[in-house]
């Protein structure tokens, strides 16, 4: 079997100015001990990715992005390029956070130019799909988890099949504090691996596939013992060094 590493990523969304970010980076590194088996990720706001970059520099720790456009330069006022956010020290982009989705109206066509885009600047993707309450309710979340994941994957060249990292967030779960259960969240996980399956062949197999939506110190030990949970995107928790450490310490 491919021992997949758990990636903890921290999504800070529209928090922390960049006197902030600096602080909280540096706790976060003064708490993370050693022998530490999981990857770590920060996911600050554009302004404070520089500031953020210069604290991780020499450390373990990868910084991503919370999105992306799709096109690397031009005419597209308020937009930021997947080349800029390499060239500020990125490693990873968010694309597809439901957030996006339901507040700058990121279809499933957006949401794959912007995936592609990323891989193209040499960046990983974390695609982000998850149901809203009324799909759940409606017993549509593998449809409505499939359709995402097959059109966010569209054209996906071969060679960039390993470098995909998928997060599944129910959006109900989402800066609720409704957590899915751990056997929840492993059902709909594993079906999305299945559907990797068909989709990216062996490359499922090491593909990390996160779970994100109300991730806190309290249950993080058990959504991440669940074998198709291969870390963990956490929102509010991320914002605090002691809880994010205590995540990222559950996490092995
Ligand atoms: P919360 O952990 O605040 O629920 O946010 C999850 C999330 O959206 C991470 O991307």
């Amino acid at each position: 079997m491919i021992e997949r590493q758990l990636l903890i990523a921290g999504n800070w969304k529209m928090h922390k100015t960049q006197g902030e970010a600096r602080v909280l980076t540096r706790e976060i590194l003064r708490g993370l001990s050693y022998g530490l088996r999981a990857e770590v990720m920060v996911a600050p706001p554009y302004t404070a990715l520089a500031a953020v970059a210069a604290e991780l520099k020499g450390s373990t720790i990868t910084l991503g992005a919370q999105d992306a456009f799709w096109e690397q330069q031009g005419a597209y006022t308020g937009a930021i390029s997947p080349v800029m956010l390499a060239d500020a020290g990125c490693h990873y982009v968010i694309v597809g956070h439901s957030e996006r989705r339901q507040h700058f109206g990121d279809s499933n066509r957006d949401v794959n130019r912007k995936l592609l885009a990323v891989l193209d600047a040499g960046l990983t993707p974390i695609l982000c799909i998850g149901e809203t309450i009324e799909e759940r309710q409606a017993e549509k979340t593998l449809l409505v988890v499939a359709e995402q994941l097959k059109e966010g994957l569209a054209q996906l060249p071969a060679g960039s099949r390993e470098r995909v990292v998928i997060a599944y967030e129910p959006v109900w779960a989402i800066g609720t504090g409704l957590t899915a259960t751990p056997s929840q969240a492993q059902e709909v996980q594993a079906f999305i691996r299945s559907l990797l399956r068909e989709l990216i062949d062996q490359a499922a197999e090491s593909t990390r596939i996160l779970y994100g939506g109300s991730v806190t110190p309290d249950n993080a030990a058990s959504l991440l013992s669940q074998p198709d949970i291969d870390g963990a995107l956490v929102g509010g928790a991320s914002l605090k060094s002691d809880s994010f450490l205590k995540i990222i310490t559950a996490a092995g």
